[in-house]
């Protein structure tokens, strides 16, 4: 790290950053021509492809996303096959990714895209932003990486790369501001051809040289201009404020047994994991007392910024109550077909491991 020059400049001058456009692009690209790592929705310049990955990369890491978009466009090749699905289909694919609003976002906009566009994606970052689950972000990653337009983009990785490079030494605010980054990001994008690579090449630089801890920067294409190395700062930058502490929550789950079945019950609009199944909680006291019951297991899950401790108790039930609306009884190779939240399907394994299996 550069520790030279203590003194720096707040970079926040566009203009300057713009006459360095070309040099910038040059040194970015022509490291990214070399190192650029091999992504399956790379391999295509399928906006519909670009999309799928972009949403599924919004809130996943790189290699968790490979098998599920592998998965996720053999089942559903074109925005067509997506649109003539049904939901719970769609759900099941997306099952294990998390944020599952993505899923049914990207559901809707497949239909919008096939009504309102006969199919065909709108090639602009403005009408790309109305459809379901598109913000700022993602436009600009399918306006570029798809059509070659000169959008700026904003995430994690990049948003390391830019903060650093201009000395953005302000806390970070969260995905949707961060003005000057922004404006830093449009300012750079090359003009005339190459946005799509220049855009995934900050991502990759964030990823693999540009790190939180430890970066490389004798190695980074971009070292030269960047403010932050040049002033010794790259560990004090970007500036992150220190995460919320998240929330202690203990509940029951209850797994309601009659003849090899079991009740499992649809989480309602408003709920975590909507549209998915899962096991019962919050039963009435009177009701969860009925009947012989087992303790299964404990499992710990975390889902936004709560952590919870689930602790699983069986019953036996002797006379079966008629499913209710969103309640289902059915076997458990009928619950492996379903869409599953997280613990949902833990507790379906814990459950089937210890009656169906054991005895
Ligand atoms: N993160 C979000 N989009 C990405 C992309 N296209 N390549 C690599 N990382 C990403």
């Amino acid at each position: 790290m550069n520790k030279k020059n203590p003194q720096h400049l707040a970079c926040f001058d566009l203009e300057q950053w713009a006459s360095r456009r070309k040099s910038i692009s040059r040194s970015l690209l022509k490291w990214y021509h070399s190192t650029a790592r091999d992504l399956p929705w790379r391999h295509s310049p399928d906006p519909y492809r670009i999309w799928v990955s972009e949403i599924m990369l919004q809130q996943t890491q790189v290699e968790r996303v490979k098998d599920y978009f592998h998965r996720f466009v053999k089942k559903f090749p074109t925005v067509f096959d997506l649109a003539e699905a049904e939901e719970a289909v769609v759900l099941k694919y997306w099952e294990g990714l998390g944020y599952y609003r993505r899923a049914r976002q990207l559901h809707a906009a497949a239909n919008i895209i096939v009504s309102d566009y006969e199919g065909i994606f709108p090639q602009d970052a403005c009408a790309l932003r109305k459809l379901p689950g598109v913000g700022r972000y993602t436009a600009g990653a399918i306006a570029s990486i798809a059509f070659d337009l000169p959008e700026p983009i904003l995430e994690a990785n990049s948003r390391r790369v830019l903060a650093r490079l201009i000395h953005y030494d302000t806390p970070l605010s969260g995905n949707k501001d961060d003005q000057p980054l922004w404006d830093v990001a449009g300012a750079i994008v090359p003009r005339d051809g190459g946005a799509g690579a220049f855009n995934q090449a900050l991502m990759d630089l964030g990823s693999v040289i540009c790190t939180p801890v430890s970066p490389l920067c004798e190695e980074c294409p971009l070292a030269e201009h960047c403010e932050a190395y040049r002033v010794g700062s790259v560990d004090r930058i970007p500036n992150v404020p220190a995460r919320k502490s998240s929330k202690k929550i203990k509940e029951k789950a209850y797994v309601f047994t009659h003849k090899g079945k079991l009740l499992v019950v649809r989480r309602q609009p408003g709920e975590w994991w909507e549209g998915l199944w899962d096991f019962p909680r919050d039963i009435p006291h009177q009701v969860a007392a009925r009947g012989r019951h087992r303790h299964l297991g404990v499992i710990d899950y975390g889902i936004t910024n709560h952590k919870v401790t689930c602790q699983i108790v069986s019953k036996l039930i002797s006379q079966r109550p008629a499913a209710r609306r969103h309640q289902r009884w059915l076997s458990p190779q009928e619950i492996q077909k379903l869409p599953m939240t997280s613990p949902g399907r833990r507790i379906a394994l814990l459950a089937e491991k210890s009656f169906f299996r054991e005895s």
